[in-house]
């Protein structure tokens, strides 16, 4: 079997997870990394045994023999620039949420990616938890009957929040509940959002990063199904970026109710306290096993460039997620209902919001 040449470029948390899975697996063969970050580069080379290390994202673009590049940097304004040179370059890429910050740019990628017949997908981590994969087969083998509506309420640590606050004004829905549209749309395609409400409550996250500590989303489908998502970032701790969901699919036949807030495991130490482990969004290495979505998704990718298989998250999926979050945030910033698909002016009023436009 030929094994593929694949590059990781931003190898923090998310892409350090990836660069992990990448070496474990048997597709791959060279592994290359570009981290500007020169203690983290130093520590994940000591972890993957890369067959190159850089500082300049720029030469796993230019390396010829490279197929297929992770795009996990930060800040988020890096992921459209990174990969519009990936694919460009003639590079299958798995690019971390968000797609990109503007319609423009996202629609930009998908029409190069496509032109260029390469693979393109989006790190919608969540769709690879058994949960999220259950609420799908359970709508698609009609058992849960025709869907009424999707609640999703997702709760992060405030550590996390400050993290992401830090770098970027991008709101709770954009950078958070954007997972839970995701999968919520993706249950229910082909249905298409026609309808957005959205409410931003603020608190403690608001003297620090100037961003609100919640977000509720509410989407009416074209067929009437509603979804309702709510996003939060200002948990105390209870563990480094600790993350509790509360998932409700209702259908005319069924009712599939899902508690994914991570109480199951208590940790007690006298050092720490009470603290919930395996807690987080992508999930961790324990020893041998991956607890967790991130290394599945990781593999899925390297498998789809491998085989030439579909990609599970398709790009314009995420673009449409894209479009509701925006109009999430612009029905916060109005107080108004806001239809789809948003017209341009308001797509620039939604990225003003954020200082992006
Ligand atoms: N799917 C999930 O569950 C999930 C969870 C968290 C974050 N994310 C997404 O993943 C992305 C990464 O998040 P993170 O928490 O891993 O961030 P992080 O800050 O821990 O890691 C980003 C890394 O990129 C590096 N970097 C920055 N600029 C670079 C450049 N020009 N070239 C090379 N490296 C560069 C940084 O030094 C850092 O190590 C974000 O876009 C975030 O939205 C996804």
């Amino acid at each position: 079997m030929k094994q593929l040449n694949v590059g990781v470029i931003g190898t923090g948390w998310c892409g350090g997870i990836r660069a992990i899975a990448a070496a474990n697996s048997a597709l791959v063969g060279p592994l290359h990394i570009a981290e500007v970050n020169e203690a983290r580069l130093a520590e994940v080379t000591g972890l993957v045994n890369p067959v190159s290390t850089t500082t300049s994202w720029e030469d796993l673009v230019g390396n010829p023999d490279i197929e297929a590049l992770i795009i996990s940097a930060t800040p988020e304004t890096t992921h459209y620039p990174m990969t519009k040179a990936a694919l460009e370059a003639g590079k299958h890429v798995l690019l971390e949420k968000p797609i990109a910050i503007t319609l423009d740019e996202a629609d930009d990628l998908i029409e190069t990616a496509e032109a260029k017949g390469l693979k393109f997908t989006i790190g919608y981590s969540q769709r690879f938890n058994a949960k999220q994969a259950l609420a799908k087969r359970s709508l698609n083998d009609g058992s849960l009957g025709d869907p009424v509506s999707i609640l999703v309420s997702r709760h992060i640590a405030r550590s996390l929040g400050s993290k992401i606050g830090s770098r970027t004004k991008l709101s709770p829905a954009a950078m958070e509940s954007t997972h839970d549209l995701d999968f919520a749309f993706w249950l229910l395609e082909p249905r298409r959002p026609v309808r957005v409400y959205s409410q931003m409550a603020w608190g403690a996250r608001k003297a620090e990063h100037g961003v609100p500590d919640v977000q509720y989303v509410t989407v009416t489908m074209d067929d009437g199904v509603v979804v309702n998502v709510g996003g939060g970032w200002s948990l105390p701790p209870g563990y480094p970026n600790f993350a509790s969901t509360w998932i409700e699919v209702l259908g005319t036949e069924g009712a599939l109710l899902m508690d994914a807030s991570h109480k199951d495991i208590i940790f007690n130490t006298m050092d720490k306290g009470v603290e919930f482990p395996l807690s987080t969004m992508p999930g961790e290495y324990v020893d041998h096993v991956y607890a967790g979505p991130m290394e599945r998704e990781t593999t899925h990718f390297l498998e789809a460039v491998a085989y030439d298989r579909p990609v599970m998250v398709e790009p314009r999926l995420a673009r449409m997620t894209m479009e509701v979050y925006l109009a999430a945030d612009i029905s916060a910033e109005r107080n108004q209902v806001v239809e789809l698909p948003l017209a341009k002016e308001e797509i620039a009023a939604a990225l003003a919001a954020v200082g992006t436009s």
